[in-house]
């Protein structure tokens, strides 16, 4: 059972420097939320606005900027963070293709604390969850695109996470394992009430898994302008459930009003 384990970014500013004579870029512009331990967040912005840029920041990726960013009161370091397990679903999957499905999965158990004896039945669990229990001797490369994507959220999942991070984990996947997948992290938080920060450019997808969502713009400096909570909207949710697209229409208003168009919808 994951302890789930508060995020907190304090003013946090990113700037890329120019190279080869470029200006520098300002990616995050002072930055400051948290989100409760156990507290499911997305964070909606157009394309472009920083939502990478400070996902690889509380990874622990990135630490060249400025500001606070810590969990569970503790600051992140290039290793993470101390006490709590922390796993990151990228854009794309990130497997190492020299290793197996399972073999993949087995390398982040390592960091992880679970007895080695456990781990077969653990990585068995997880893939049948992302439907690839058959795929687990496979190397990546001979799977497809969206296969790949479900064994790094099974890699993710396996380790149960305090803080989970996902950065548009299904964007490119089809829309039906997208919503079986969406159906499948609210299953698993729900069991395990880890932390999750979950960035989208999809405003339905944002209302249908959070309790909050944050909203950014893109300035000059990504910056967060606005938040909706979700907490009228009963769970479990249902994608037939009309107050769920009535809730995301005006998601998309709000992020309208402050983007000013609807070219990332
Ligand atoms: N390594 C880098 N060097 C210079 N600029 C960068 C670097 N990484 C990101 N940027 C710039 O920072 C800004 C924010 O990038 P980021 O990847 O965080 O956006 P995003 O919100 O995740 O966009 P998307 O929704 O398209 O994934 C972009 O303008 C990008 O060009
Ligand atoms: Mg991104």
């Amino acid at each position: 059972m994951s302890s789930a384990a508060s995020i907190e970014i304090d003013h946090v500013s990113k700037i890329f420097p120019g190279r080869g004579g470029a200006q520098d870029f300002k990616a995050l512009d002072n930055a400051t939320f948290t989100v409760d331990a156990g507290e499911f967040v997305c964070i909606l912005g157009p394309s472009g606005c920083g939502k990478s840029t400070l996902l690889n920041i509380l990874s622990g990726l990135d630490d060249q900027y400025e500001g606070v960013a810590s969990i569970h009161g503790q600051p992140v370091g290039r290793h993470g963070v101390k006490g709590s397990r922390i796993a990151y679903i990228f854009q794309e999957p990130r497997l190492m293709p020299w290793r197996t499905v399972r073999s993949n999965i087995e390398f982040a158990l390592l960091a992880s604390g679970f007895a080695p004896s456990e781990w077969k039945e653990r990585i068995d669990r997880c893939l049948a969850l992302v439907e690839l229990a058959d795929f687990g001797d496979f190397y990546p490369l001979q799977l497809s695109g969206g296969m790949q994507q479900r064994a790094s959220i099974a890699r993710a999942f396996a380790i149960e996470p305090d803080v989970l991070l996902m950065d548009e984990p299904f964007s490119a996947l089809d829309e039906l394992t997208a919503r079986r997948l969406r159906q499948q992290l609210l299953t698993i938080w729900s069991t395990f009430r880890s932390t999750v920060l979950f960035v989208t450019h999809n405003a339905f997808e944002a209302t249908f898994l959070s309790d909050r969502i944050l909203m950014m713009t893109k300035g000059p400096g990504g910056r967060f302008c606005d938040e909706v909570k979700l907490d009228g909207l009963t769970r479990p949710r249902s994608y037939e459930d009309v107050r769920v697209f009535e809730a995301s229409k005006k998601v998309v208003e709000r992020l309208v009003s402050h983007v000013g168009s609807l070219d990332e919808e």
